[in-house]
């Protein structure tokens, strides 16, 4: 096509491409992209100074206010965290826990922050299991012992200790004014109470907290206030963690265990601690991937997964291929095994991420892989190291003028954790401990299997597979991005990668190609609905028991060229957006 042509075709291209992403951006920050460059047209939103991507575009635009301030990516993602605790209840939290990467360009360092919940100091190894010794569901996933002890609140408090500008009263204040003032219900967040009305209106705080009298959900387009949520963030603005972990809010929380029988007391609140830990790090085909370490699985597999495809010719392959993605199913049947078996809390586990995340293991595996054919995984077993050696959760990511880069994934577990809301303070507690192996070859919510490591133990967190990255190139910031979907989150984000880094696509292509997902067990292989049947017959022909899936992951993605921002946020979720300053 001459470039006569594509210009004449861009102004009707990119409207599409609006459209698609239910993205409104500013017009003048997409036309900044050079028109003949194809990697850049189809992106939605672009922007020269930062950008904030996350799954809420009220909180987005929080973020990109913060940015406007003179505030750096981190005063940014606090303020996103915050927010997100208020406009997307189901997985934004002050209950919950997670994880967070921060390049900081003036150091060319990356820090992990491990904000994710501990257990409680009471909590034991059998304590979900029943009389028979079968485990008793409703307890690990909707009671008050289902809650680890909250780490969102002392980790946002963390990173803007260490990098923060802004006054960190500033960056609570506008997720305070959002839940005292209310928002504008959006027709997802309406559909989502709607789905769970029957389990979340059984809890009265939960009910007078996110439903109107008589534990009607509120339609899109209605003001939607929390008076009581806005209580607990006045508290946090005004003493940092001390407003969370201790005085009224702590003692609120305790309340409400003492109540239902719930084992959070004042000491675990604040015997809470964030562990500042080395990313884990790996290079594929020249880019530098970094990534989130135990107590996560996510970046540990994404690596090692990497390391494999490496051996192969996968830009060759084609994105869609049948040869494709039977390489990545083998691929993930093969870390996920090791999952079950290697990883967890690694201050109780001794967890072989070196070994695992090593180019030589990745050989081994890469040998055992049959083009032609899907192995059984009643065959494939964990590795054995050489000796010596419903899910809600929510992404979002920040890029600032000064090349900073924050990449964080933080949950309650299900959508809306446990269903159960501290009364009098308005956050939900998450359900964090069914990421614990209650039972030894029982699988989680997840269909996840564990066994010794991530077994449950007073002071320990519990094995996620949330996986916040970054990616360079030569040294320099390309790439932030992380999804929700549980055990689905590691392979989104690894085809993510794989697709920009082996296919040439940009993150919107990339974010929008259909996806798959195998586990090992069970030995199924989901994709979404649009991969190609064709592919799929082919697939099915090599051994593979398909099953369609709902989407698999929402990826939230910034990338960096050119001196230019890219956003996109997955529109397998809607209400997400990437916003500029
Ligand atoms: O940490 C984990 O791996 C899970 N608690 C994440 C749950 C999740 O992603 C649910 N999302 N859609």
């Amino acid at each position: 096509m001459s470039f006569f042509a594509l210009f004449r075709w861009f102004p009707a291209f990119l409207m599409l491409v609006l459209m698609a992403c239910a993205v409104a951006p500013a017009a003048e920050q997409v036309d900044e992209a050079p028109i003949i460059d194809p990697m850049d047209i189809h992106h939605p939103v672009a922007g020269r100074s930062g950008m904030v991507v996350s799954q809420s575009m009220i909180a987005s635009e929080v973020g990109a206010d913060i940015l406007a301030r003179g505030g750096n990516a981190v005063d940014a993602a606090v303020a996103v965290g915050f927010a997100l605790a208020v406009t997307l209840p189901r997985a934004g939290n002050l209950g919950g826990g997670g994880f967070m990467l921060v390049y900081l360009a003036e150091e060319e360092s990356v820090f992990a922050f491990d904000y994710r919940e501990m257990a409680p100091a009471a909590a034991t190894r059998d304590m979900y299991l029943d009389e028979e010794g079968e485990v008793d569901l409703k307890r690990v996933r909707f009671s008050h012992k289902s809650a680890g002890v909250p780490g969102t609140v002392a980790g946002l408090y963390r990173v803007h200790q260490r990098f923060g500008t802004l006054k960190w009263s500033e960056l609570v204040v506008p997720a305070m004014k959002l839940a005292n003032d209310g928002f504008v219900v959006g027709y997802d967040f309406s559909g989502s109470l709607k789905r769970r009305q029957d389990r979340l209106t059984r809890n009265p705080a939960t009910r007078a907290a996110f439903f109107k009298e008589g534990g009607v959900p509120y339609e899109a387009g209605e003001l939607f206030k929390q008076k009581d949520l806005a209580w607990t963030l006045k508290h946090i603005a005004r003493s940092g963690p001390a407003g969370f972990y201790e005085g009224p809010v702590a003692r609120k929380i305790v309340a409400d265990m003492q109540a239902n029988d719930g084992l959070i007391t004042m000491d675990d609140l604040a015997n809470y601690r964030v562990v500042e830990r080395e990313p884990v790090r790996g290079t594929y085909r020249g880019y530098e991937i970094v990534s989130m370490p135990p107590p996560s699985s996510g970046g540990v597999h994404v690596i090692q997964m990497l390391n494999v495809l490496e051996n192969f010719p996968v830009p060759e392959m084609g994105a869609g291929s049948a040869d494709f993605l039977h390489l990545l199913a083998e691929t993930m049947r093969l870390a996920y095994a090791d999952r079950s078996e290697h990883l967890g809390d690694p201050d109780f586990y001794d967890v072989p991420v070196d070994w695992l995340t090593s180019k030589k293991y990745a050989r081994e595996l890469a040998s055992g892989i049959d083009m032609g054919k899907a192995r059984d995984s009643a065959e494939v077993n964990p590795g054995v190291p050489a000796p010596g050696e419903s899910f809600d959760t929510t992404h979002f990511s920040v890029m600032d003028k000064s090349g900073n880069m924050v990449s964080s994934t933080y949950t309650l577990n299900f959508s809306y954790g446990s269903g159960l809301t501290v009364a009098g303070a308005g956050f939900l507690l998450n359900n964090e401990m069914d990421d614990f192996s209650a039972k030894p070859g029982e699988p989680n919510a997840f269909g996840l299997l564990g066994g010794e490591a991530n077994a449950v133990e007073a002071g320990k967190r519990p094995l996620s597979s949330m996986t916040p990255t970054l990616v360079f190139k030569g040294g320099e910031p390309f790439l932030a991005t992380g999804s929700p979907g549980g055990s689905r989150i590691i392979t989104a984000v690894l085809q993510l990668l794989v697709n920009v880094i082996d296919h040439g696509m940009n993150i919107a292509d990339a974010t929008h190609q259909p996806r798959i997902h195998h586990q090992w067990l069970p030995d199924i292989l989901q994709h979404e609905g649009a991969v190609n049947p064709d592919t799929l017959k082919i697939l099915a022909s090599r051994g593979h028991d398909l099953r369609q899936s709902s989407a698999l992951g929402a990826l939230e993605t910034l990338s960096y060229r050119n001196g230019i921002f890219y956003g996109c946020s997955d529109p397998r979720r809607p209400d997400s957006g990437a916003v500029a300053p």
